[in-house]
């Protein structure tokens, strides 16, 4: 029986002395394994007299016993301070220079709108928003855009299914916002809405979903004047250009009158039309812009103010549009894309962020 007894102490010692998992592992197999020296003493059990056993049994399944507890702690130990020496030499030094930059970049389109959100600031102008999902009155009754009209058709309207106390729409433009503003804050009012429109179209320069930003101004005495003047300004800051100039035509929205469409002049340069000076020249063009015009009467009536006393103008355009036009972009379809080589061509970095002196294209 000492002969246990020293099995007992060479394992234990075995299994103390066992300076890694792989050493305490192979220490098992000796022990507890197929062939090992424990699983060979539970063996004999079978061949002894009934008294033997009974004297026996319990000293051998002790002896398993205790080796398979010495084992579980080592290996506790063992797996504790392996992973603190892992912690240890995988310590992070946030001080240090990253040796890799993020690869994507906020989205052009956001950072258009965020650019344009400065510049407007600058001329006074609050950010307001509207739901995506609008009902008929906003998007159209109210900005004198009534059932029979054929705007309506123009627009490729998305309608949703269900029942309602009003058709409901996925916003065809941000106008609404207009209407929004002026049934909910007493004028004077300077607005924009940048946001998501949608119509029911798809090409190169068109997508289902695309984005515009409005403009709407309210007050006293405003004419065509302070309309001009405040688009000159706006496109001269955001084309980085003093150079702008403006060419103002008769049109035609449901919700202005009169109404302009705004064109702005071009000069071909290498073949490429690049924004500034031009129009009606030898290397010139215009390219429109913008639709804007007089508040009407009827909707400023519509939101409850009296036209006699309030006046005022808006406008509002594609901000895909005036991205593309900034940038020299050509497939509307890419802005939708998620292509990294995409954004990495038309120069945008990860860490750019559109401030009002450097612009985004600095
Ligand atoms: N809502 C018009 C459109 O989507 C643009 C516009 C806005 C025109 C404001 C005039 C005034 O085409």
């Amino acid at each position: 029986m000492t002969d246990l007894d020293q099995l007992k102490a060479d394992l234990l010692a075995a299994i103390d002395a066992s300076s890694g998992l792989d050493a305490l592992d192979a220490v098992r197999v000796q022990a507890l394994g197929k062939q090992g020296a424990v699983t060979g003493l539970l063996k004999t059990l079978g061949q002894m007299s009934p008294e033997a056993r009974q004297e026996t049994g319990p000293r051998i399944h002790g002896l398993r016993e205790a080796v398979t507890d010495a084992i579980a702690a080592r290996k506790a130990s063992l797996e504790g301070s392996a992973l603190e020496a892992k912690l240890a030499s995988e310590t992070i030094d946030l001080t240090l220079p990253a040796d890799a930059v993020p690869a994507g970049s906020v989205h052009p389109i956001s950072q258009v709108m965020d650019e344009l959100a400065e510049i407007f600031a600058d001329l006074g102008f609050a950010v307001a928003t509207g739901p995506e999902i609008e009902d008929d009155w906003h998007n159209f009754t109210a900005l004198n855009i009534p059932e029979t009209h054929p705007a309506r058709a123009m627009h490729d309207t998305f309608y949703l299914a269900g029942e309602h106390e009003q058709p409901m729409v996925l916003r065809t433009h941000t106008s609404p916002v207009q209407i929004r503003t002026m049934t909910s804050t007493p004028p004077p009012i300077r607005i924009i809405a940048p946001g998501r429109v949608y119509r029911s179209d798809s090409d190169a320069t068109h997508t289902p979903m695309f984005h515009q930003i409005e403009g709407l101004v309210i007050d006293k005495g405003l004419t065509l004047g302070h309309l001009k003047w405040t688009l000159e300004t706006f496109l001269k800051a955001y084309f980085e250009r003093d150079d702008i100039v403006l060419r103002l035509r008769p049109s035609y929205f449901p919700f202005t009158e009169p109404s302009v469409e705004v064109d702005v002049g071009y000069t071909l340069i290498k073949g490429k039309r690049v924004i500034g000076g031009g129009g009606d020249t030898a290397t010139g063009g215009w390219m429109e812009v913008l639709g804007s015009g007089m508040v009407h009467r009827k909707v400023i009536e519509a939101c409850g103010l009296d036209p006699n006393e309030w006046q005022g103008f808006a406008f509002g355009t594609g901000v895909d549009r005036l991205a593309m036009l900034k940038y020299g972009m050509d497939d509307l379809r890419a802005f939708f894309d998620g292509d990294l080589r995409w954004l990495k061509h038309y120069g945008f970095s990860a860490l750019d962020v559109p401030t009002l002196s450097g612009g985004v294209g600095a």
